[in-house]
């Protein structure tokens, strides 16, 4: 795959193929090849700033170590774009999300990509919640996020008789999406526009060299057979003048791999994973909106999300994991299980809203994984988005902590490095 991905960058202009390296690099020399812009993740990040470089004319290598775009997992999640009502003002995560929301309806509008504006209320269900839900108003209304109002409860219970609340803000611009079908679109588009994907493809780690980097790829079946070390020589570098880090979970893991960056500026990566129930046996859903609780630390609360096939799915949870080691998050081999006694916890959360959850009506779902920046206990991160200003090295722009809405705003983070770093 990287052989035949690595013939096609630069086409016609580069005729040095795999096999010529090969037979220039005498003995154990490491083949090294440059290429314009490398991406590293083909999640829906990376592929968004792989489309936005490649439509600005530049040459696109994307790798990925997965065998495919977008298992890392960008459909493990709610799919959901959201508004932007709850991060602080002027946060990359309030600015993004405001830039992505627009950015998304658009491209999904032109693009017949499946989405729906079908909006979300967000519900007290206790006085102690109606401070909490005032405040979410004035950061969302300070947010700039459009048509967002106060209702009482019977307001909210009569446009959605099964839920159950004291007073509910309604976001009439939240709205969900088919991932996949994003990802195809912006895969194709980027493609046709002469970017190369390399799938089954590692990096490795890289180093620095002449305050540039230099990315140390590997075959990742020649990861796996390695038993769980990294081989001791790359199978290639390659030395390109923009690289995007956009490798989601390891991200960071992959960041203190490169030889020379200083390890300070890397953040702490801290992971939280988020199981989702499905609500089975049940023709009709049971709300129109989503449906979302005051958020808790770490998430923004059991909600209820709908997809466009009208599955009603619970989550995500919030459950720190930790023990996380650098070749198993390459690799993706995170624990993805959703145990089925979470669901006891489910039942409570979920009835303060819906009282009329029936028992044994939940089904395990699928779990994401969180990119977290920040800790248990700690104020929630922000997206942080490192290019030579942080760090001194030319071309090297990392992104760490893209979590939610990192869907949402894949298009104005593609925006910003393109406007950016080239
Ligand atoms: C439970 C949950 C719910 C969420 N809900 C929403 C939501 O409703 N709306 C929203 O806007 N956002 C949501 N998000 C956030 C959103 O899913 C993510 O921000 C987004 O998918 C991140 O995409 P990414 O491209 O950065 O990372 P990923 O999708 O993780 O892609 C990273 C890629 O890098 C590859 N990779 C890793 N290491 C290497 C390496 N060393 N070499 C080569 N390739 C490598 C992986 O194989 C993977 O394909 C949610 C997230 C979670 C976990
Ligand atoms: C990637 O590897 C998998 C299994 O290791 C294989 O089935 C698949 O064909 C490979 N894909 C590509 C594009 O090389
Ligand atoms: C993401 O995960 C879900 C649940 O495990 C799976 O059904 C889906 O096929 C995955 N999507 C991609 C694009 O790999
Ligand atoms: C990995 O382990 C297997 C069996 O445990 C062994 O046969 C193989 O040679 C090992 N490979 C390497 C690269 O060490
Ligand atoms: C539902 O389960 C709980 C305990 O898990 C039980 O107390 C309750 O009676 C059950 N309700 C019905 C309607 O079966």
């Amino acid at each position: 795959m990287l052989k035949r991905a690595l013939e096609g960058v630069g086409g016609a202009r580069r005729n040095l193929g795999w096999r010529s390296w090969r037979t220039r690099s005498l003995g154990t020399e490491v083949p090294k090849e440059r290429v314009e812009c490398v991406v590293i993740g083909a999640g829906v990040v990376g592929t968004a700033v792989a489309r936005e470089l490649a439509l600005r004319g530049r040459e696109v290598l994307v790798l990925d170590s997965a065998p495919t775009f977008g298992t890392g997992n960008t459909s493990r999640n709610s799919e959901v774009i959201h508004a932007g009502i709850y991060y602080p003002p002027h946060s990359l995560k309030a600015t993004f999300c405001a830039r992505g929301r627009d950015l998304l309806y658009k491209y999904c509008s032109e693009h017949n990509i499946p989405h729906k504006l079908i909006g979300k209320l967000i519900v007290a269900t206790s006085n102690s919640e109606i401070p909490k839900l005032n405040h979410i108003l004035i950061r969302g209304t300070e947010n700039g996020v459009p048509g967002l109002r106060m209702m009482e409860g019977s307001e909210a219970m009569r446009i959605e008789p099964e839920l159950q609340c004291l007073k509910a803000i309604l976001s009439p611009f939240t709205g969900i999406l088919d991932t996949h079908s994003l990802m195809l679109s912006l895969v194709g588009e980027a493609e046709n526009n002469g970017a190369t994907f390399s799938y089954n493809t590692t990096v490795i780690g890289g180093h620095v060299e002449q305050s540039r980097i230099c990315l140390h790829i590997s075959e990742t079946k020649c990861l796996e057979s390695c038993n769980g070390s990294f081989p001791s020589q790359p199978e290639m570098t390659l030395i390109p003048d923009l690289v995007v880090n956009s490798a989601g979970l390891s991200a960071p893991v992959l960041a203190k791999r490169f030889n020379g960056l200083q390890n300070e500026v890397i953040p702490p990566a801290y992971y939280a994973r988020g199981c989702y129930f499905t609500l089975f046996n049940m023709k009709i859903p049971p709300f129109e909106h989503l449906i979302y609780p005051i958020p808790v630390e770490g998430g923004i609360g059991v909600h209820v999300t709908l997809d466009l096939d009208g599955l009603v799915k619970f989550g995500p949870d919030v459950e720190w994991i930790d023990g996380v080691d650098e070749i198993s998050s390459f690799l993706n081999k995170f624990d993805y299980s959703v145990h089925a006694n979470r669901a006891e916890l489910f039942y409570a959360d979920i009835r303060k809203y819906y009282p009329n959850l029936k028992n044994d009506s939940l089904q395990a779902g699928y779990a994401g994984i969180r990119p977290k920046v920040s800790g248990p206990g700690q104020p929630p991160g922000d997206f942080v988005i490192q290019g030579m200003e942080t760090h001194g090295i030319t071309g090297l722009v990392n992104l760490f902590g893209i979590e939610s809405p990192g869907l949402t705003s894949s298009m104005a983070i593609a925006e910003h490095i393109a406007t950016r770093y080239l």
